[in-house]
C-alpha cells in the first residue's frame, strides 16, 4: 500500500476508535503507523484500549493475526517539564530537551529500551516489538483480544503470592537490571491471572540518574501500601528491607 492512500480507515474499524486516533494521528503519525505496517510489524488498528492523558493504547493485528498493543504518545498534550526529569539525568539520553516533539520521540524510544532491558533481565513485561517516532509496538497482554484488568480493578487472589512475587521484580529490576520503574503501582500492573505483568516503563530510569534513590523509594511506598490494602501487613522500612535481602540473589 502506498503512504498517499493511506487512510485512518485502513486502521480503524470502528467510530470510537476512530475518534480517539484522529486525536493522536497526525501526519507523521500516519507515516510512523505506516512504516511498521510495511515492514510487517502491524496490519491494522482494531480497537481501543485505553485513552490517557499522555498516550493512547490500541489493540492492532499483525499479518499472522496476532493481537499486537500500539501504544501512541500524543505530543501536543505531553508535559515537557515531567519527561525531561525522567530523561536528562539517564546517561542513555544526552541532548534530547529540543521540543516537545523529540522529547515525546525520545520517551517512546526509552520506553522500548526500558522494555528490552526488563526482558533481558529475565522480570515480566511487555515483550517489545518495535518503534518508530511517537509509535510503540509491543506484546498485547490480554485474552481474546480483551485486555487483562489492572490489579487496581482486579487484585490479586494470592496476596502472599504477589507480595513474594513482587520483591523478587522490584530487586531484580535494581539489582540485576539497574533499573527503577519509577511509577509502580497497582496502576501499572496487569493480572494475567496465574501471575502479573508490569507496564508502562517509560518514565524507568538507570539507577545512575540523580534521582533514581527518590523514584525507588516512592515505587516502595506505593507498593507497601497496596500491598496492606490487600491484606499483606508490611510498611515502607520492611518491605524497603525485603528488597535489600535479596542484593547477591538475583
Ligand atoms: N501491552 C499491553 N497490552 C494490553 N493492554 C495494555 C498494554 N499496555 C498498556 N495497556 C493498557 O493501556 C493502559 C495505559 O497504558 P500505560 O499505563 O502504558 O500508559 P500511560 O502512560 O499510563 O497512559 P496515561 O498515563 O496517559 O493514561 C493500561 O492501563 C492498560 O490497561
Ligand atoms: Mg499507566
Amino acid at each position: 500500500m502506498k503512504k498517499e492512500e493511506l487512510t485512518i480507515r485502513n486502521y480503524v474499524k470502528d467510530s470510537e476508535s476512530k475518534r480517539v486516533f484522529e486525536e493522536v494521528f497526525d501526519s507523521t503519525a500516519i507515516e510512523s503507523v505506516h512504516e511498521l505496517a510495511t515492514k510487517g510489524f502491524i496490519d491494522g488498528i482494531e480497537h481501543v484500549v485505553s485513552t490517557g492523558k499522555e498516550a493512547h493504547v490500541f489493540r492492532g493485528i499483525d499479518k499472522a493475526g496476532n493481537n499486537v498493543a500500539v501504544k501512541i504518545y500524543k505530543i501536543e498534550a505531553s508535559d515537557f517539564n515531567t519527561m525531561s526529569k525522567y530523561i536528562e539525568g539517564d546517561i542513555r539520553f544526552k541532548n534530547v530537551r529540543k521540543n516537545k516533539r523529540d522529547l515525546v520521540y525520545a520517551w517512546t524510544r526509552k520506553e522500548f529500551r526500558n522494555l528490552s532491558l526488563m526482558n533481558r533481565i529475565g522480570v515480566r513485561v511487555p515483550v517489545p516489538i518495535a518503534f518508530k517516532n511517537n509509535v510503540l509496538a509491543m506484546e498485547f497482554l490480554g485474552e481474546n483480544g480483551k485486555k487483562y484488568p489492572l490489579l487496581k480493578e482486579k487484585p490479586p487472589e494470592d496476596s502472599a503470592k504477589f507480595h513474594k512475587e513482587i520483591v523478587a521484580f522490584m530487586a531484580k529490576t535494581l539489582f540485576k537490571g539497574e533499573i527503577i520503574h519509577a511509577d509502580l503501582s497497582e496502576y501499572n500492573i496487569l493480572n494475567t491471572g496465574d501471575g502479573f505483568v508490569v507496564i508502562d516503563v517509560g518514565q524507568a530510569v538507570l539507577t545512575s540518574h540523580p534521582m533514581a534513590k527518590e523514584f525507588f523509594e516512592r515505587d516502595v511506598r506505593n507498593i507497601a501500601s497496596f500491598l496492606n490494602k490487600i491484606g499483606e501487613k508490611t510498611g515502607f522500612e520492611e518491605l524497603y528491607e525485603e528488597i535489600k535481602q535479596r542484593k547477591g540473589k538475583v
